[in-house]
């Protein structure tokens, strides 16, 4: 694995102005020189007009969902082809939230993984658990299910990425301890190959050279510290 991926997820939030203003000062300093391969991924209303400011600046955009299918009459979707016409290189997957509010499931994550595949998109494919499975010890259990049902055939090193987001660290300011996210990284390691890794939930500037710094950790998926520019551009220095 070459450069380590450090990509935000704007969630639902962003008006045009402080979006792009957010977008250009994020380009401003990488066009200064940083180490890592930054991505943003705004909601969708903000993906062509974010994609344009950050032309040249070898940041790269994506999406935060796709249909499963190129057109058709499904109404408020938006398929992968549509992602890649406005810009995107990326999409995320199965996000903790998507699988919680729209009771998203592994085939459907699936299913969306191979059109974006299909369309030229790399997937973001996240997994995580809850606070009561891991509670109850079944973490490993239920990220290696979850694996197993949302990676579509052909997924490579080239067309796919995983996010291991453990959903009680989400939003929440609790980040998994260092050995734990170690520890899970390295099962994930084992179902998962050469695809790159990502750690997501509640990584900060002061946290993320610590994450950034253990085995298996590819890169970041960052939430809420990605909304401010200073934030995401410290993230992204503390990149190796
Ligand atoms: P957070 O979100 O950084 O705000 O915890 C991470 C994510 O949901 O991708």
């Amino acid at each position: 694995m070459g450069k380590k991926l450090i990509v935000g997820n704007w969630k639902m939030n962003g008006l045009v102005a402080d979006g792009l203003k957010r977008a250009s000062d994020i380009a401003a300093a990488a066009k200064a020189g940083l180490s890592g391969q930054m991505v943003l991924c705004p909601p969708a209303t903000l993906i062509g007009a974010v994609s344009a400011v950050l032309q040249g600046s070898g940041i790269a955009t994506g999406g935060q969902d796709c249909h499963d299918k190129p057109s058709g009459a499904y109404t408020g979707n938006i398929s992968a082809p549509m992602l890649k016409d406005i810009g995107c290189a990326y999409v995320i997957l199965g996000h903790s939230e998507r699988r919680l509010y729209e009771r998203e499931t592994d085939n459907q994550i699936a299913a969306k993984a191979q059109a974006a595949h299909a369309a030229g998109l790399i997937a973001i494919i996240c997994v995580g658990e809850s606070d009561a499975e891991r509670s109850s010890g079944k973490a490993g259990e239920i990220v290696s299910r979850q694996l197993q049902g949302s990676i579509p055939e052909g997924a490579s090193e080239k067309n796919t990425v995983i996010a291991y987001e453990p959903v009680w660290a989400i939003g929440t300011g609790k980040v998994a301890s260092t050995a734990d996210i170690a520890d899970m990284h390295a099962l994930i390691r084992t179902k998962a190959g050469v695809l790159p890794i990502l750690y997501g939930g509640s990584v900060k500037a002061d946290n993320a050279q610590e994450i950034l710094r253990i085995a298996n950790v590819d890169g970041v998926l960052v939430g809420g510290a990605s909304l401010k520019a200073e934030d995401f551009i410290a993230i992204a220095k503390a990149a190796p």
